[in-house]
């Protein structure tokens, strides 16, 4: 008999609900919330409203894509955190009262979990085996993770301040982009010159990331280059973000390196949206033999916020009979 599980994601701003039969995707949906490109970031309040107005269609469309009728669900897993509460509270509160209603088990899944597990979907490509390095680089976290099996992990490093993600995202909103500004940044660093400004690398001991230094000394730079050239930015967007960019992937590639080095383990596994900068990718392959390491990068639509990588998340636990009282309230603080 075949398992399928329902997965539903609700930690921030995109709504996610996906199907998976025995591991593999039949759907995977994801409602982006627009109303928060105004603000220039997410407004928590907002983004509740906006997942409980998203929830019963995009939950309706994800099973009526995988061709399947909701009675034949398994299990339902839902993301119980880290992440928003007032945002978690929707997707949980829906997730139960589903699996109540169906009579099936609920599987609680840790949202930082499912972005280093999303290796594991059929369709995501070659698979990394255990121990491995796991870095979760997203909007909200930076985490530098020892992943001996499926849910036997140990937090080793993490920014002590601002998360990577979210250093795209202010430092564009200092070059007026739109947020969030990541991928925009990526975008144009491709028609920029990487050295042409130098920003100073934080001091942090040990594997821990500050981001808030770089941050600052960028919004300095700008400020000061735009009161002398009222144009600066607009005329120099591309080398701005290449050389941005440029720096916060050698600060995070620098301590990768360094966990590499003191765990002896080889594999390197990302997770998380910024996982498919470009700027990163690139550098982390080229290194590859140099520094005598593997790297493994999810599948674009699995890099960002997807409901797909709960509901991995919720088959591994289905096949421990790993199930969650619905008692368990979300979490916006949740290590695993
Ligand atoms: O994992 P995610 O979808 O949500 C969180 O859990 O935070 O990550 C969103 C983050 C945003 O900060 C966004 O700017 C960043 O991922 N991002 C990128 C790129 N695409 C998305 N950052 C750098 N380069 C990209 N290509
Ligand atoms: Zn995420």
């Amino acid at each position: 008999m075949p398992t399928y599980i329902l997965g539903i994601e609700s930690s921030c701003d995109d709504t996610s609900a996906s199907v998976l039969c025995d591991g593999k995707v039949l759907s995977n949906l994801v409602a982006n919330q627009e109303i928060h490109k105004s603000y220039g970031g997410v407004v928590p309040e907002l983004a509740s409203r906006a997942h409980q107005q998203n929830i019963i269609p995009v939950v309706n469309q994800a099973i009526s894509k995988a061709n399947i009728d909701k009675n034949q669900l398994n299990a339902i897993a839902y993301t119980r955190g880290p992440g928003l509460l007032g945002s978690l509270l929707v997707g949980s509160s829906f997730s139960k009262s589903l699996s109540i209603g169906l009579d099936i088990p609920l599987i609680e899944v840790n949202h930082m979990q499912a972005h280093l597990l999303a290796h594991f979907i059929d369709d995501c490509g070659s698979k990394p085996s255990f121990p491995f390095i796991g870095v979760t680089i997203s909007g909200g976290h930076t985490q530098i993770v020892i992943v001996k099996d499926y849910f036997d992990m140990e937090l080793i490093g993490e920014t002590l301040d601002d998360a990577i993600g979210e250093t795209f995202d202010k430092c564009g909103k200092m070059m007026g982009l739109n947020y969030p500004a990541g991928a925009i940044i990526d975008k144009n660093s491709k028609l920029g010159d990487p050295l042409k400004y130098k920003f100073t690398k934080p001091k942090v001991g040990g594997l821990n990331y500050s981001f808030s230094g770089l941050k600052t000394a960028f919004l300095r730079f700008v400020e000061k280059e735009t009161k002398l050239n009222p144009n600066f930015i607009q005329q120099e967007i591309n080398n701005l973000c290449a050389s941005l960019q440029y720096t916060i992937v050698e600060i995070l590639y620098e301590k990768v390196i360094l966990s590499i080095k003191q765990t002896d383990i080889s594999s390197v596994v990302f997770g998380g949206g910024v996982s498919c900068n470009s700027g990163i990718i690139t550098k982390f392959k080229k290194n590859e033999s140099v520094e005598d390491y593997v790297s493994y990068f999810p599948k674009f639509e699995y890099t960002t916020d997807n409901a797909a990588m709960i509901a991995m998340v919720g088959y591994l636990k289905f096949n421990n009979k790993d199930f969650s009282s619905i008692e368990k309230g979300a979490k916006a603080r949740y290590l695993f």
